[in-house]
């Protein structure tokens, strides 16, 4: 028997797979999907290009884009029987939980003349215009807003903001929105993707890994880590209790959403840019009390404990300025990451070798077998 090699808790620096998606430099801060630098596609592209980018490979053309766009668009409707269903799920449930019952009824529920190949772009394409129209179904009933109705000249940034708050972003809104989507779009193999790849890789289907990417996002150490990071805030209060808040914390080696990261060893990337538009949409909104805490709670965690923050420190705080619920922070993520699920998923079954690593067994051996009335 060939012994296993020494163990990697939590597949630490254990690389799994090739893969010309996503590139992260830990020690540089960098992080790149298909060749291109994360700064400048947060500068200058809008989700949909990148979605584009993530599922083609390259950038699209003028008319690539348009068409994506509109297919985006058009692939935005519920089938009817799932928004029943929806309307009949408990109002008290968490939306993630609502996203991942939808996301896997959604499966059953596509009209089989419209329902896209599996295991095809069409299917990421699918997955990813329809995720804000679950939550926005969810959400609407909850908070006694009106139906969806179709609003076509409206981006995806546009559409989720229209779908969570019943109005439309001002411009500078959109382009905060449009800009976290574009920062979440993907993160090589981060917890959810590898969840969907390992689903995709026993060839089962697009909807099933996107579902299995859901719940393994919902988590408070990954996705649900923007939502914990506002709960702080709301605890902290006022920028001269960051010091005792923090440090009370720390000695009870509690720890603090939105700092540290498996790969990155500096700031993240994501971060820097994050923490900028926290800034401008704090100025536009007359409240600089978020960016200010946040920028008082870094400095405390950088000097107390070396952490950098991670992407979910300042999102939470663009996502409430514009008067988005915390419970929604990490469905929005998920209605950004579902393009890199699906780009991840489609090069797994391109790629295709089942993921089953293994494990070193610690526990008993050749233990006799003891007849159930003899036990005690
Ligand atoms: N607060 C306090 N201490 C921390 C934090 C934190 N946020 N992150 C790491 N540490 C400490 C650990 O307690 C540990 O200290 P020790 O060696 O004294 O025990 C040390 O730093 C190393 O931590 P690990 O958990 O081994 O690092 P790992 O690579 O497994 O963790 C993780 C990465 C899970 C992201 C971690 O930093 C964390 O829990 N952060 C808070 C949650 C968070 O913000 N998640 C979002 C990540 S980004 C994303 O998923 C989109």
């Amino acid at each position: 028997m060939v012994e296993p090699a020494e163990v990697q808790h939590g597949l630490e620096d254990v690389v799994a797979l090739e893969s010309r998606i996503c590139f992260i430099d830990g020690k540089q801060g960098r992080l790149i999907y298909e060749g291109y630098d994360i700064r400048d596609l947060a500068a200058r592209s809008t989700f949909e290009e990148v979605a584009y980018l993530l599922w083609y490979g390259r950038l699209p053309t003028a008319t690539q884009l348009s068409e994506l766009t509109r297919r985006l668009v058009e692939l935005r409707r519920l089938p009817d029987a799932l928004a029943t269903e929806i309307d009949e799920l408990p109002v008290t449930a968490h939306p993630m939980d609502i996203l991942r019952t939808a996301v896997s009824a959604l499966a059953l529920r596509e009209p089989s003349e419209t329902k896209p190949g599996e295991s095809s772009i069409g299917g990421a394409q699918r997955l990813t215009a329809v995720l804000p129209s679950i939550l926005g179904r969810f959400h609407r009933r909850r908070a006694g807003l009106p139906p969806l109705r179709d609003r076509p000249e409206l981006s995806h940034a546009g559409y989720l903001v229209y779908a969570l708050l019943d109005r439309d972003p001002t411009e500078l809104e959109a382009r905060a929105i449009d800009v976290a989507l574009i920062l979440h779009a993907d993160h090589e193999l981060n917890a959810s993707t590898f969840a969907a790849r390992v689903t995709a890789s026993t060839l089962s289907d697009l909807y099933s890994a996107v579902t299995s990417a859901i719940g393994t996002l919902k988590g408070p150490l990954h996705g649900g880590a923007n939502e914990r990071v506002m709960e702080l805030l709301d605890e902290i209060g006022t920028v001269d209790r960051v010091e005792e808040v923090v440090k009370g914390k720390l000695s009870r080696h509690e720890r603090i959403m939105g700092f540290g990261h498996r790969v990155y060893k500096v700031e993240d990337p994501r971060a820097t840019i994050l923490r900028e538009w926290s800034r401008r949409i704090g100025d536009a909104h007359g409240s600089l009390r978020y960016y200010e805490l946040l920028r008082k709670v870094e400095e405390v965690v950088l000097r107390e404990k070396g952490l950098y923050p991670n992407v979910d420190l300042y999102s939470g705080s663009v996502y409430s300025l514009l008067g988005i619920p915390h419970d929604l922070f990490t469905p929005v993520f998920a209605s950004s990451r579902v393009a890199g699920w699906t780009a991840h998923v489609l090069e797994e079954y391109h790629d295709l070798r089942l993921i089953r690593p293994t494990a070193k067994y610690v526990g008993a051996i050749d233990l006799p077998y003891v007849p159930i009335a003899q036990r005690h």
